[in-house]
């Protein structure tokens, strides 16, 4: 297998290297970013061999099965290895993605497999979410109401109202969209990003929700939500196809006629 090689001038080191058994066949090579903040050393990049006739289909499966028969140091995050949790959100082949739902066959060469891009990392696959979660908390993600509930009833919404939430309620906050979007990897710090905007969208058009106005007022802002620019990059990143870009255009057109 040809040695795997850095781009010229990255700051990345080249890390160890772990060969498949001699006689093996059908391998691939993950090289996979590794960083350890306690160790004071720059990241560098790990490449594993891995056989994959005795490996699952997806990119998971290669971690899971590096982490538990080649190298026990590799830490990453994942949890229901079905798309539904978020956990497992990384950079692999240069897009984020899920590595549960992508699938090994889909990459061509060598599987390069970084943490979630211009986010703090809390060790190799691992990204700091503070401030993702923080933001999404800002929100207010739950449904508020003034007036009382029905004494013999849930708050019943129709059918119609009901699909105006579907989509944007099936986001599993992994973050890609955030991640891959350059406005919020320069402002992080003040811009929302399309995650926490999309949630906050679903609770706008949510017909139950009774606080419309406040949730308006939460995001009027010039950085937390017109530091989108309308790149589309969240929507063409989101593994689960939904369309984060839209839902800030249609809070921006309610701001405008609100504004009226
Ligand atoms: S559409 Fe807006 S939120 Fe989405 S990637 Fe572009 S700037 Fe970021
Ligand atoms: S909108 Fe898509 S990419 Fe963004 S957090 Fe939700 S599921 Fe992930
Ligand atoms: S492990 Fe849950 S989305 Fe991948």
């Amino acid at each position: 297998m040809a040695e795997f090689r850095l781009p010229p001038n990255s700051r990345i080191r080249k890390g160890k290297h772990f060969a498949a058994r001699a006689g093996a066949t059908n391998t691939r090579r993950f090289a996979v970013y590794r960083y350890d903040p306690d160790s004071g050393e720059n990241p560098r990049l790990d490449t594993y061999d891995v056989e994959l006739d005795s490996c699952g289909p997806m990119v998971l499966d290669a971690l899971i099965k590096i982490k538990n028969e080649i190298d026990p140091t590799l830490t990453f995050r994942r949890s229901c290895r079905e798309g539904i949790c978020g956990s497992c959100a990384m950079n692999i082949d240069g897009g984020n993605s899920l590595a549960c739902t992508w699938a090994i066959a889909d990459v061509k060469g060598d599987v390069k497999i970084y943490p979630l891009p211009h986010m703090a990392v809390v060790k190799d696959l691992v990204p700091d979410l503070s401030n993702f979660y923080a933001q999404y908390a800002s929100i207010k993600p739950w449904l508020q109401t003034q007036s009382p509930p029905p004494p013999d009833r849930e708050r019943l919404q129709s059918k119609e109202d009901q699909e105006k939430i579907n989509e944007p309620a099936a986001c599993i906050l992994c973050a890609c969209c955030s991640t891959a979007c350059p406005s919020y990897w320069w402002n992080s710090d003040r811009f929302l990003g399309p995650a926490a905007l999309l949630a906050a969208y679903r609770w706008l058009v949510d017909s139950r929700d009774e606080a419309t106005g406040d949730r308006l007022d939460i995001v009027d802002d010039s950085f937390k939500l017109y530091r989108c620019h309308t790149i589309m990059n969240c929507t063409q990143t989101c593994p689960k196809g939904l369309n984060p870009a839209q839902a800030i255009a249609e809070t921006k057109k309610m701001l405008a006629t609100r504004r009226q």
